[in-house]
């Protein structure tokens, strides 16, 4: 699948030919059948009272209430919804109201959620224990369809998260360059490792100063930081640091500040500067790797990176990350080679099982051209009752990820996505929640979409933002 599309604006031009195989899959969901009979009416007594007992119960056990900041529904207003249960494109919350889930568990549940195959994997896998702390043939056979399927793997090494993979890939590149310093994008996020909580943009990004308190100055001190999209801002931090690089990281379609896509030379270059510098390209594809295609950003756009950080779908909904690549580079990793990193869990049964029936699934014939149409006619549909509404309302899709910003486009870097009228999307999302329609809650997130979701659930779902941005 060629990359022709530079910007999310630009995706708006496809024409959408709402495909059979998406009706087809509508009318055989049991649980789009469930949902017209249950969603409706539980509107009509939308209630989040459980939920708020919860969370004020939570606040007293857990810092703001949560395990991870972005649950806690800060930045846009209102308190979390508790989650019961979860099932294909749905979740349940401990209210009784139920939802069409573009969140994804932040993007592993890309066949569905609590999918029946990978439940049965596991309880299989479970009789024989859930974590062996030694070699298990699960994780040969899962590391060698990572390695089929993404073109810069040629050896993986599985960790617990994407924090994880990012952490390792980082001591990785500076131990096979012996340089210090790594460039990050503005806006990007590498899990939460001190050197990648740097503050991109203005002085406190030109100083490297750190994004936390506790992430001490020397830890930062060699992560610079360049706007997304910017070659020239690249060019100049290589000028000024000839062969201190040690690489670039980054993630190939941006999910952390919403949905922003690369210029179709952005790549390229990033490609051309680090191997004429000597200095590694590190594809950071925790999110898009199994998303926008099965061998990831890197197979949509045709750039191999050096390495590549994966996380989330090849886990299946449990704890996973892996960072891979040359294999030259990968020998270097304890025991093969001298650069450490361990983890007990790493290579869990468990985890190792569920992701491989998710990527089975995958592998089936159509998956990612029925999530780039389902994911289509979502953020078209939107759009288009958004600039109904009278909204300046930009955004666009690749394969299962999608995203959309309160502003004009073109959006091509952080700053330009901060511009968008947050207050607005706050007030967009606290409607869809009540309309029964879970987004991401962050203005700066982008949302997934999964084999489950039926055109009935896109169909709802536009019909709930016509409903909302009418009013907002
Ligand atoms: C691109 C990217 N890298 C790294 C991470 C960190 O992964 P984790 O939350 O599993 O530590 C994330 C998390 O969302 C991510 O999106």
């Amino acid at each position: 699948m060629a990359a022709t599309m530079s910007s999310g604006v630009a995706l708006l031009g496809i024409t959408s030919s709402s495909s059979t195989f998406c009706k087809r899959q509508a009318s055989s969901s049991r649980h789009s059948v469930r949902m017209s009979v249950s969603l409706d009416e539980k509107r009509k007594t939308f209630t989040l009272q459980k939920s708020e007992e919860a969370f004020n119960a939570a606040k007293e056990l857990m810092p703001g209430g949560v395990n991870s900041p972005v649950r806690a529904f800060n930045s846009v207003g209102g308190q979390p919804v508790f989650i019961k249960s979860v099932k294909g494109s749905h979740m349940w919350d401990i209210d009784g109201n139920e939802y069409i889930d573009y969140v994804g568990s932040w993007g592993p549940a890309i066949i569905g959620h609590a999918d029946d195959k990978v439940l049965a994997a596991l309880a299989e896998t479970m009789k024989e224990g859930t974590s062996f702390g030694a070699p298990c043939l699960l994780e040969n056979v899962l590391a060698e369809m990572v390695i089929a399927a993404v073109p810069s793997i040629e050896m993986v090494r599985f960790v617990n998260s994407g924090t994880e993979a990012c952490m390792g890939v980082l001591r990785l590149a500076r131990a096979f360059t012996d340089r210090p310093k790594i460039i990050k994008f503005e806006g990007c996020y590498h899990g939460h490792a001190d050197p990648y909580l740097v503050k991109a943009g203005s002085g406190v990004a030109t100083l490297g100063l750190p994004d936390s308190p506790g992430v001490p100055r020397a830890a930062t001190i060699d992560t610079l930081t360049a706007a997304y999209n910017d070659i020239s801002g690249v060019e100049e931090l290589f000028k000024a640091h000839k062969g201190e690089i040690a690489g670039i990281i980054l993630e190939p379609v941006v999910g952390n500040s919403g949905f922003i896509t690369p210029k179709s030379e952005f790549l390229e270059f990033l490609r051309k500067i680090t191997k004429e510098n000597d200095a590694l390209l590190i594809f950071d594809e925790v999110m898009t790797g199994f998303r926008l295609a099965y061998g990831g950003a890197q197979e949509y756009f045709g750039i191999t990176p050096d390495l590549t950080t994966l996380g989330k779908i090849i886990g299946g909904g449990l704890p996973v990350g892996a960072y891979g690549g040359r294999r030259d580079i990968m020998e270097m990793v304890a025991p093969a080679g001298p650069m450490y990193q361990a983890g007990t869990l790493s290579g869990n049964p468990l985890a190792m099982t569920a992701g491989f029936h998710t990527l089975q699934r995958l592998k089936e014939p159509r998956s990612y051209e029925y999530l780039n149409e389902i994911t289509r006619e979502l953020i078209q549909g939107i759009l288009e009752v958004g600039k109904k509404a009278g909204h300046a309302m930009c955004g666009g899709y690749i394969g299962g990820m999608f995203g959309f910003f309160f502003r004009e486009g073109p959006v091509h870097n952080f700053a330009d996505a901060k511009k968008s009228d947050t207050a607005k999307f706050g007030r967009f999302f606290r409607g869809m929640l009540e309309e029964g329609v879970y987004l991401a809650p962050s203005q700066f997130e982008a949302g997934f979409t999964s084999l489950a979701h039926t055109t009935d659930d896109i169909q709802r779902t536009v019909a709930a933002a016509e409903k909302v941005l009418k009013r907002i």
